[in-house]
């Protein structure tokens, strides 16, 4: 359970409106400064395009997308993609030309199977509770043709340091949630380079 609300987080990411420096303004820091942008761009975002398996017919959903560092590259190379968050400020900084939504992960503005892929990267640690991933991830879900695939990102696994303000998943309690929804998935630890950033997993469901 975290200690902040979705209110609370809003806040939070509106407050950063000054920040100049994208990597900065999306909250990839080591000690507060800043990770280089060609680092990021390693470590972050080409790992994630290879296992979300881009096709250029792809309609493609980025929960949570920032002020869309992700979502520009996924831009480039798929048919249509669309972001939302819950921070105005970081949705204003979007540079691309996707449609943006304004509204947290649990009231997306879709219905129907009208995705391919659905990427939530390094956003479900500020959800308020297990209960509300599972709301969300079934969202997906149902929103994800078949042959999609939904990845949640940067999810941190196992015991909370002390005074964390983020939500921490206890592997058992993840894998009865993933096991319960029906449909394969693998848990996979990030690359050598983002574990220099923090130690984090991603985890790729699968619709067949
Ligand atoms: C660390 S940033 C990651 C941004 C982007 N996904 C990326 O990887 O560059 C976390 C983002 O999650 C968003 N967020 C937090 N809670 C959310 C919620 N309940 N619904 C939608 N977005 C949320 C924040 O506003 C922020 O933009």
């Amino acid at each position: 359970m975290s200690t902040r609300t979705i209110a609370d987080w809003t806040a939070h990411w509106d407050a950063k409106a000054g920040i100049d420096n994208p990597v900065e303004l999306n909250g990839y820091c080591v000690g507060g400064i800043p990770i280089p942008r060609e680092q990021y761009l390693q470590a972050v975002v080409r790992p994630l395009l290879e296992r979300l398996e881009l096709d250029p017919l792809h309609e493609v959903l980025d929960i949570g997308c920032g002020s869309g560092m992700t979502l520009l590259e996924i831009e480039k190379r798929v048919a249509r993609a669309v972001g939302t968050d819950i921070s105005r400020t970081l949705l204003a900084r979007y540079p691309g030309k996707a449609t943006t939504h304004l509204c947290p992960a649990h009231e997306l503005p879709f219905s129907g199977e009208s995705f391919d892929r659905i990427l939530m990267f390094s956003v479900a640690h500020y959800f308020p509770d297990l209960a509300y991933l599972r709301e969300v991830t079934e969202s997906c879900l149902s929103l994800l043709r078949r042959d999609g695939i939904l990845l949640v990102g940067d999810l941190p696994i196992g015991v909370p340091p002390a005074q964390s303000p983020y939500l921490w998943f206890d592997r058992h309690q993840l894998v009865d949630l993933l096991d319960s929804l029906g449909f394969p998935y693998s848990i996979a630890a990030q690359g050598r380079l983002k574990r220099t950033i923090n130690r984090r997993y991603d985890v790729i469901i699968y619709k067949d």
